[in-house]
Formats: C-alpha cells, sequence, structure tokens
C-alpha cells in the first residue's frame, strides 16, 4: 500500500523524487495525469535510470478537479504528500497559470487533508515567493507564471491552517540539472548560439541556482524530521556566481564568447521584445535581491546533503543543453551522459552527429 504520493510525478522535478523516494524504501503513488501515456513516459525514465519499481504504484489525477479525481476511499495508507505538479512555463494566461498553481494546489491541501494518516505535505513554491501573508499579486506586473506562483503559495499557507494539515514549502531557484530547459536555459541558448548580444542587467543581478541532486535530497529528507512542519525552505546555492560572471563562466566552459557590453534592467524593459529577445516575463527575475537561506543551508548539512560545488554544477548542466540541443533531441543514454561536451556535443553550427 502506497506511503507516499507524488502530484507532477511525470514532471522535471517530480521523476527524480519519484525515484529517491523509490530507492529510499518508500512505496510510492506516483500521479500522472494520464496512466496509458505520461504513466508510460515515467516508468520508461525510472527503467532507464535503473530504478526498482516494485512498489511503484502508477495513479491517475488532474490537480485541477476538486477531488483531483483520485476514487474516493483509496490511498489510506498515504503519510507524505508532496505537490510538484504545476505549469511552470511563461505566456500562460492568467487563468492557465490559476487552474494549477492556485486552484489546484489548493485542491491538494484539501486531499491531504483528508488523509487519515497524513504525516506531512510539501508543497513546491517559488523563490520569488514573500513566504508572508501579502497583497494578491499584481498578474501583469509579475507575468502569470510568478504572480501564480506567489497567489498559490498563500492559498496553500492559509488552507493548510485552516485544515490543520502538517506543511513544509520548498522554495526552489532555478533548479539546474537534465531536462530543465527554460529560464536560464533559453539564455544558454542565446549564448551558445551568438545571439546573446549583451550580458542582461547590472554586476550585481543574481540569479541562484540550485541542482536537481541536491532539491531532490531535500524533499525526500523534509517529512523525516518534525521540526521541518511549518517551515519554508529556501533552496538555492548562495555561491551561484552573479549572472554576469555566470554567464562568463559558462562561456568559457562551452568554448564560445561571453557578450562584453551589458544593458540595465530598467533599459531592457523599455527596449521592445523583438530587439531585447528578452520575454518580458523573465525580467522580473533579474533582480539583485539575496534570500534567507540560513534554515535550508543547516537542514541539508544536519542531514549530509550532498552539494556539489556550484561552477561544476554549471558545467554539466551546460553539457547536457547543449548535447540535447536545448532540449529538441533526446538525452543522452546514462551511460554517456558524463562524456565532456567537446568530445560528443556538435558545435552550434555543426550538423547533428
Ligand atoms: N524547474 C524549476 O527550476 C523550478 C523552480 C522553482 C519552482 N518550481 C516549481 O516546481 C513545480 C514543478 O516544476 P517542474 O520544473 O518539475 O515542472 P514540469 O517539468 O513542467 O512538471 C510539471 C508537472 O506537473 C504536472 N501537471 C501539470 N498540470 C497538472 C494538472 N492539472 N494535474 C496534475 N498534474 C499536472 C505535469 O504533468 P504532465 O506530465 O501530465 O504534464 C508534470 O508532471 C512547479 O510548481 C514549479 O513552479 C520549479
Amino acid at each position: 500500500m502506497p506511503d507516499t504520493i507524488v502530484f507532477g510525478a511525470t514532471g522535471f522535478i517530480g521523476r527524480p523524487l519519484v525515484r529517491e523516494l523509490l530507492a529510499r524504501g518508500h512505496h510510492v503513488a506516483a500521479a500522472v495525469r494520464d496512466a496509458r501515456t505520461s504513466g508510460d513516459r515515467l516508468t520508461a525514465w525510472l527503467a532507464d535510470h535503473h530504478t526498482d519499481t516494485t512498489h511503484l504504484t502508477i495513479v491517475e489525477a488532474d490537480i485541477t478537479t476538486e477531488h483531483l479525481g483520485i476514487p474516493p476511499d483509496t490511498l489510506a495508507g498515504i503519510r507524505d504528500v508532496y505537490n510538484t505538479a504545476g505549469r511552470y512555463a511563461f505566456g500562460l494566461t492568467a487563468a492557465e497559470a490559476k487552474a494549477a498553481n492556485v486552484t489546484g494546489a489548493r485542491h491538494v491541501v484539501q486531499w491531504a487533508a483528508a488523509r487519515p494518516n497524513l504525516r506531512r505535505l510539501v508543497h513546491i513554491s517559488g523563490y520569488r515567493v514573500s513566504g508572508a501573508d501579502s497583497p494578491p499579486p499584481d498578474y501583469r506586473k509579475l507575468g502569470a507564471y510568478e504572480a501564480s506562483k506567489i497567489e498559490g503559495d498563500a492559498v496553500v499557507r492559509t488552507r493548510a491552517r485552516e485544515l490543520g494539515v502538517p506543511l513544509t514549502i520548498a522554495n526552489p531557484s532555478t533548479v539546474i540539472g537534465e531536462g530543465q530547459y527554460i529560464g536560464l536555459a533559453t539564455m544558454v541558448a542565446d549564448l551558445w548560439h551568438g545571439r546573446l548580444p549583451a550580458l542582461p542587467g547590472g554586476r550585481d543581478v543574481f540569479v541562484p541556482v540550485v541542482t536537481l541532486d541536491h532539491l531532490v535530497q531535500v524533499l525526500a529528507n523534509i517529512p523525516e524530521h518534525e521540526a521541518t512542519a511549518g517551515q519554508a525552505y529556501w533552496i538555492l546555492d548562495d555561491t551561484t556566481p552573479n549572472l554576469p560572471d555566470l554567464i562568463r563562466h559558462i562561456a568559457d566552459h562551452l568554448g564560445v564568447k561571453a557578450p562584453k557590453r551589458s544593458i540595465p534592467v530598467g533599459l531592457l524593459r523599455r527596449l521592445p521584445r523583438a530587439l531585447t529577445g528578452a520575454d518580458p516575463e523573465t525580467l522580473s527575475f533579474l533582480s539583485t535581491d539575496r534570500y534567507p537561506t540560513a534554515a535550508a543551508n543547516a537542514f541539508a548539512k544536519a542531514t549530509g546533503v550532498r552539494i556539489p560545488a556550484v561552477t561544476d554544477a554549471l558545467n554539466d548542466w551546460a553539457d547536457h543543453l547543449v548535447a540535447t540541443r536545448f532540449g529538441t533531441v533526446p538525452e543522452p543514454r546514462e551511460e554517456t551522459r558524463r562524456v565532456p561536451v567537446h568530445d560528443r556535443a556538435p558545435g552550434p553550427d555543426e550538423p547533428l552527429r
């Protein structure tokens, strides 16, 4: 009988979380929207990643529907509920973003509240949420994705409080790893293709990253520790270089030229998109803000989470991005993944091998 459920189990964060939880001996219910299509994709991914799926159960769920489409009186043994489901994309309408990231997130809280053996709900928010009760976000100004994550965070915390659900919120920054192709990845794509004319923002712009493995280990550890209930953890690597240095580092690693000039964020906002190539929704991420990471760092340290040097992690991710042509060709098989980029990836103007 499953003891743990992961919503969004086919996602970039959900699938390695399922893998980690299975490896730790949990019986995991992987909630997918369609067992035949996305369920098969997940089991194929797990097989490719040498995962023992004896204790995996695939269940169908759509978080936009009130009871998630899960038959009542099933999954009574669930102790831990992870919500990694959501719409992570730019260019969504407010209605599209809200359906999963606000209404869907609330439905998951309500479903968790009805579990007789609930130990913890872990909800994935985002690092640009305030974590405090604040006025409703401005969807026009922030863009639908970021605004829906801020609203969703508040809704989840309020509903959990009302229903007495033991909640932990994870606020990861840009997660880097195999399968992350949006946000910062598009900037790396522009750099690789020689389409990044200038560094966006000033020298203090900080776009922190965290590796997928780091995040997944922390997520898997959270319910095991009672003191994490009621906490929000900003999970990101404080040692991430500021954005201009990060871009220069990746350019050096990939053997391409980094732009010498920079464009202030204020000017980027005013210039037409056709000129800058920048999605206006991503501009609010170009911030000099720093984040309250002390609690998450202490928890990661206390629980022995392995955190690689951020520069090595950026190199591995950049290699992966190039090797997969930024997500347009299949990921290399596990055995071939750690080959340095220059040994396996074609240059920007070369045909794919
Ligand atoms: N990736 C990052 O860098 C990052 C950083 C901070 C926070 N986050 C947050 O982490 C969460 C997961 O992100 P991700 O990168 O893993 O996204 P992803 O790869 O797009 O995965 C999203 C998952 O949500 C599922 N989903 C979407 N709508 C659903 C619905 N109505 N009902 C049930 N499942 C639904 C998708 O299922 P299908 O396969 O059926 O589409 C997929 O499994 C999001 O809330 C995102 O905001 C991500």
